[in-house]
């Protein structure tokens, strides 16, 4: 089944049965979140060049700082499993684990999860695609990592031209 999302720039877009697919594992991940402290659930998906998937849910603690967003926990998931772990999209979800707040938004990388989907990106030379999802997926939105982090510190600034 194909669905419509928003494409940030440009007309809409469709996402595909593979792109829904990788938002489902995102939302399905979500449900292995350990956030008692924030009561709010995130997870996260990544598609590998080669069509393989890698997920993630938000891991908090005790000290507040400390917590490790879904995005990363699926970073390190893919980084530990694949190799070379070219990465060709990336799909977030959550919702509050609260049953007094009604929360139905579309979530989106936190500043420090884009630079680190960043690397990944540039490690793969892909703008990969970003699905930023609804928990029930009525609405996708679809971004470009350079369009949720321009002009980003990366491998390049340092020299290393990945
Ligand atoms: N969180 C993520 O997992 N990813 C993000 O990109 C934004 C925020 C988590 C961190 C914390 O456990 C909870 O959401 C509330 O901030």
């Amino acid at each position: 089944m194909a669905k419509m999302a928003r494409e940030q720039f440009g007309a809409s877009h469709l996402v595909s049965s593979e792109d829904l697919r990788l938002c489902r594992e995102a939302v399905e991940a979500a449900q292995r979140a350990y956030a008692p402290y924030s009561k709010f659930a995130v997870g996260a998906a990544i598609r590998t060049v080669d069509g393989k998937t890698f997920a993630g849910a938000n891991l908090e603690n005790a000290v507040y700082g400390l917590s490790i967003c879904a995005e990363m926990a699926a970073l390190a998931n893919l980084n530990f499993n694949d190799d070379p772990g070219e990465i060709d999209a990336v799909a977030v979800a959550g919702y509050s684990l609260n049953q007094d707040v009604f929360s139905d938004q579309v979530v989106t990388p936190c500043g420090r999860c884009r630079q680190l989907i960043s690397e990944f990106a540039s490690r793969a030379h892909r703008n990969v695609p970003v699905f930023c999802c609804k928990a029930d997926l009525s609405q996708i939105d679809v971004y470009r990592i350079e369009e949720l982090l321009p002009h980003a510190f990366g491998p390049r600034t340092l020299g290393k031209g990945a």
